[in-house]
């Protein structure tokens, strides 16, 4: 197993920033944009799981590997914090104001989520995301999605995923070593997907409602040829290699690692401002 890396970046996200960052497709974009908007309070969320977790283990490898699971998310949460700010800067006021609303409720389910229920089911939703964006980010460097995406978004998202791909391990052996087994697992894993993929929309659904002219303006032929091409494309390798995290014997030690993979972790540990092993 690699090691996880801490990677602090020095990502600047300017007033300009480029919304529409995958070609012909604001819709998509924005689903990406709505999601990665809850992980200021979702990953926070995470590490306060995994460190409960950590006080439940002697396991001093799996210690070690939660330690870096929980910098490595500080970091994201932070550079999300930061983009967020710019995204919500550009809406118009109404709109802005709605998303705030959003994101507060979202801040207080996440809260209340660590102060009421049981670590065994704070695990298993943690086990849940992490196999969902594993997943995810294997379809994406698979596909080489980055190479038509727009910095500094396409920058981040990648830097981003490269580092869940690195600690796909860890919330999988604290839900193997305080968990509740497989069914368990599986049923809480799937309604944590659900539920953070909804808010994602909740919050997708704001942003497109906020900008019909940009929505219009990617209203063309041309633009839909080649985002239903690329969706199409896109889904089809999600449900792919979204199935095998469902079986009883799925293993992220066994998920095979795209080129990109290598790739990107050579990148940012060349471009990170500070790295620690
Ligand atoms: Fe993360
Ligand atoms: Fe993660």
């Amino acid at each position: 197993m690699e090691s996880i890396t801490v990677r602090k970046m020095a990502f600047e996200f300017p007033q300009d920033m480029e919304l529409v960052f995958i070609e012909h497709d604001p819709a998509f974009s924005f689903l990406f944009l709505g999601t990665w908007m809850l992980l200021p309070f979702l990953e926070p969320y995470l590490m306060r799981t995994i460190r409960t977790a950590m006080n439940e283990t002697k396991d001093e490898a799996l210690r070690h590997d939660m330690r870096q699971f929980c910098s490595q998310e500080g970091q994201h949460y932070q550079q999300h914090a930061r983009a967020n700010e710019q995204v919500l800067a550009v809406m118009p006021e109404i709109a802005r104001n709605q998303m705030r609303q959003q994101l507060a409720a979202i801040e207080t389910q996440y809260r209340s989520f660590s102060e009421k229920r049981t670590l065994t089911w704070n695990l298993a939703y943690a086990e849940g995301f992490e196999a969902y964006t594993a997943a995810g980010a294997r379809t994406q460097l698979e596909l080489r999605v980055f190479d038509t995406m727009k910095d500094p978004i396409r920058d981040l998202m990648l830097w981003h995923i490269m580092e869940e791909v690195e600690h796909r391990t860890v919330a999988f052996d604290a839900y193997e070593a305080l968990g509740r087994g497989y069914l368990y697992g599986l049923r809480v894993g799937i309604w944590a997907q659900n539920h953070f993929v909804g808010l994602g929309k909740a919050l997708a659904a704001t942003m497109i409602e906020a900008f019909p002219d940009l929505m219009a303006a990617h209203d063309n032929p041309e633009a839909k040829s080649v985002r239903d091409r690329n969706r199409s494309i896109y889904m089809r390798r999600t449900l792919k290699n979204l199935a095998p995290i469902y079986l009883p014997w799925y293993s992220p030690r066994r998920m095979p690692l795209p080129p990109m993979y290598d790739e990107a972790r050579a990148e940012y540990n060349r471009r990170a401002v500070s790295t620690t092993p």
